[in-house]
């Protein structure tokens, strides 16, 4: 098996999609055709794909990761789907927001819990999100596993709820996505 992502190396579609189906999940959050759409620590677009196809040419899929490799490799996966509709950079997401209340819905795809700051990330989320805009928040859970993240490093359900109301949203559902996956779906509160 695939090492977790350090290094680029990420787990393989196959492997993944036994058991994280990134079309059932993107629906769960309620995107379509048309929205905008922010992938936040995109990897090589396992999320970003999909993502694109669902939301189609009226839409568009933003998505950002300093990881440089896998973006150079997302962007050669939608140029073979011949899907136009992304705006992907190699970028810091504690440091970059595409634009002001712009985005339906921001997404993490199971990577909150490696941000160093994930407050100052979340808040990033918060300014890019339009006001009725949707946060989505894939993450594993904090369970014992032999594969993705170190225990210690995961957030639990309560760890992300709390990090998440704290940057200015409200949780509108915590759903668990079996077997190892939970998804936390937040709207902004607008701050005065
Ligand atoms: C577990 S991977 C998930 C990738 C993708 N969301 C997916 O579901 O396949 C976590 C990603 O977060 C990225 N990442 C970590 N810290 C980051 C940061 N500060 N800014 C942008 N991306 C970051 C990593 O490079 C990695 O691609």
């Amino acid at each position: 098996m695939t090492h977790y992502h350090h290094g680029c190396r990420y787990m393989p579609d196959d492997f993944r999609r036994q058991w994280q189906n990134p079309e059932i999940i993107l629906n769960k959050i309620g995107l379509k055709q048309g929205d905008i759409f922010v992938d936040i620590g995109c990897g090589n677009g396992y999320f970003a794909i999909p993502a694109a196809k669902i939301v189609g040419e009226k839409g568009t899929i933003y998505g950002l990761d300093v990881n440089e490799e896998a973006i150079a490799e997302l962007n050669e996966r939608a140029k073979s789907a011949d899907l136009k509709n992304l705006i992907i950079t190699a970028s810091d997401a504690a440091t970059t927001c595409f634009g002001e209340a712009f985005a339906d819905i921001v997404f993490f795809g199971i990577d909150l819990h490696d941000f160093v700051e994930p407050s100052i990330v979340l808040q990033n989320a918060h300014r890019m999100l339009k006001a009725n805009g949707k946060l989505g928040d894939l993450d594993f859970k904090k369970i014992h596993m032999e594969f993705g993240p170190p225990y210690e490093i995961r957030f639990s359900e309560a760890k992300a709820k709390e990090l998440i109301e704290r940057a200015g949203f409200i949780t509108e559902s915590i759903e668990d996505i079996p077997p190892y996956n939970y998804l936390i779906i937040a709207r902004p509160v607008q701050l005065k």
